[in-house]
Parts: C-alpha cells; structure tokens; sequence
C-alpha cells in the first residue's frame, strides 16, 4: 500500500522518499505499478533511518505489529511540526505510540484500495477503492491533504476517522480469523452452511461490542455490510489466511484483540471472538 500511494503522490508532485529498513544500501529504486495492462514506472530516492535527515511527513503502511518499532527507528527524526499518517490494519495504535510519545502529530487513514505485491517495490493495483483520511474532531482538512486528495481517485477527509477505522475492523473481525481458521477464500464464509452460522454468531457479538462502543450505525448495518464484503471479495483470499498460510505473524491482536479489549471496557463476554482469538495465537510463526 505504501509503494502505491508513493506513485500515486509522486505523480501529484509530491516530493517523496521511501524510506526503507536499516542497512539498506541503494540511493534510489525503481517503484512499477501494473493497473489494467499498464505499466508505470518511476524511479524514487531511498534513504534509511541512519541516513534520512529531518522528516517533515510520514505515512507508515507497515504491518500494525511493526508500527511502534517503526516510529521508534525515526522518532529522533522528527521535529516539531512533522506529523505522521497511519494507515495500517485493526486499531489501537493512537493509544499505543501516544503513551510513548505523547507529541505526536498523529492522523489515521485506512483504506479500501486493492492492491499486491508481485514483487519488492512491484505492485499490482487491482481495483480502485475509496481512502479516508483524517483525525477525530478536525472537520477542515489540513493544506497537506491537498496533494492527497489530487492524487488518488477517492482519497476523501473524515473528521470522523475513528467510525470509518471502526467499521472496516468490525469487517475484518468476521472475515479474517474465520477464513484464517477453516483455510477457505471469503467467498466460502457465505456458502457453507456451518460457516454461514459462525459468521452470523460473530456479528451478533461485534454488533453488541460496537454499540457499546458508541458506534450504533455501524453496528445495525453490520450483517449486511458483513455479506456485502464475503460476495464482493469471493475469490480473495483474506490477510489473515495469508499470513497464517504463509507462516507470519498475523494482525490479530489489532483486530480482534483490540475488539475484546473494548469488550472488556463495557463487560461484554464476547466468548466465540476469544476462541478465536485463542485459535489463531495458538500458530507458530
Ligand atoms: O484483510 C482483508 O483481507 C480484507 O480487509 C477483507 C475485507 C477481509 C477482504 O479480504
């Protein structure tokens, strides 16, 4: 996701930079984005955290697990009015690097661009989606977003970025650890029957937890969002179940353990999200 907004912000003039791990020696790199037969190619400046100078805009697309040892390599990067964008899967971030680094000029985004990696700095965009970007209560967007917004099709401002964050993880709390636990494509989750019923007791307890949570729209739209996303994803193959097949580490303390955390905060019990939970800590990786 980060090489796509990279071209996509280069080809609004933005000036951009990819900043890559420690120990990374080349000086530029060639970013290519595949879309619909077309083939862009543009060729970018690399610099690592021991060499980058002062940073002044950072958008982090990494893994949500990654984000605090990423902020943590740049963080003596960072002056007074850089602010930093993250855009990442499941929530709980805003808590996590506030505690640390209660100065940081933090806005969240997420997104529903598809797109994967067919190699390193190679990526496939594969269908346009919508992007949200924004900071609880800020209603005008900020002179930086102007760029952002020219850049991409739909890359759109949300003063309520936490409701935006809320309903894709509520998605994701669903689709992600079932596809992940029953090896099946999220097409299967609307198919099988037995798989049909676990998707159905999962958004009654996401319902419950995301009323608690003050978010009630999201909450009664959520069967028919849930559906919506398992027939429009059919063939997909969830992040999750990759990371699992592939034997990574997976999201989910940032999905479903963000979840049960705000359960807890309300006395909701929750028990087949923590079996899930259980479940899927349970892989080696
Ligand atoms: O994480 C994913 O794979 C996606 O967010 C979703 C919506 C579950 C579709 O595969």
């Amino acid at each position: 996701m980060g090489c796509l907004y990279a071209a996509h912000l280069r080809s609004s003039e933005c000036n951009i930079t990819l900043l890559m791990r420690k120990g990374t020696p080349q000086a530029s790199l060639p970013l290519i984005i595949d879309r619909n037969g077309t083939r862009s190619e543009q060729q970018l400046p690399v610099v690592t955290p021991e060499n980058q100078e002062t940073i002044s805009h950072l958008l982090v697309t990494t893994k949500a697990y990654d984000v605090h040892d990423a902020v943590a390599s740049i963080v003596h990067l960072l002056c007074e009015n850089s602010l930093i964008v993250i855009m990442v899967n499941g929530m709980g971030l805003a808590e996590q690097l506030s505690k640390d680094w209660p100065h940081l000029n933090l806005f969240f985004g997420t997104t529903t661009e598809g797109a994967y990696c067919i190699s390193p700095q190679h990526i496939r965009h594969t269908g346009r989606g919508e992007t949200r970007i924004g900071r609880q209560g800020q209603h005008e967007p900020p002179l930086w977003f102007d760029p952002w917004s020219r850049a991409m099709d739909s890359c759109l401002w949300d003063s309520n970025i936490e409701a935006a964050q809320w309903s894709k993880l509520a998605i994701n709390c669903i689709i992600n650890p079932l596809t992940a636990v029953h090896n099946c494509t999220n097409g299967e989750l609307g198919q099988r029957r037995e798989l049909m019923a676990h998707v159905a007791t999962l958004c009654d307890e996401v319902s419950q937890i995301t009323r608690a949570a003050g978010f009630a729209q999201i909450a009664t739209a959520l069967p028919q969002r849930v559906a919506g996303v398992i027939a429009g994803t059919a063939r997909n193959r969830s992040s999750m179940l990759q990371d699992v097949e592939g034997g990574r580490r997976t999201e989910i303390d940032y999905i479903t353990g963000f979840l049960l955390r705000v359960a807890d905060q309300h006395g909701i019990d929750a028990p087949h999200n923590r079996a899930l939970l259980k479940r899927i800590k349970s892989y080696k990786y």
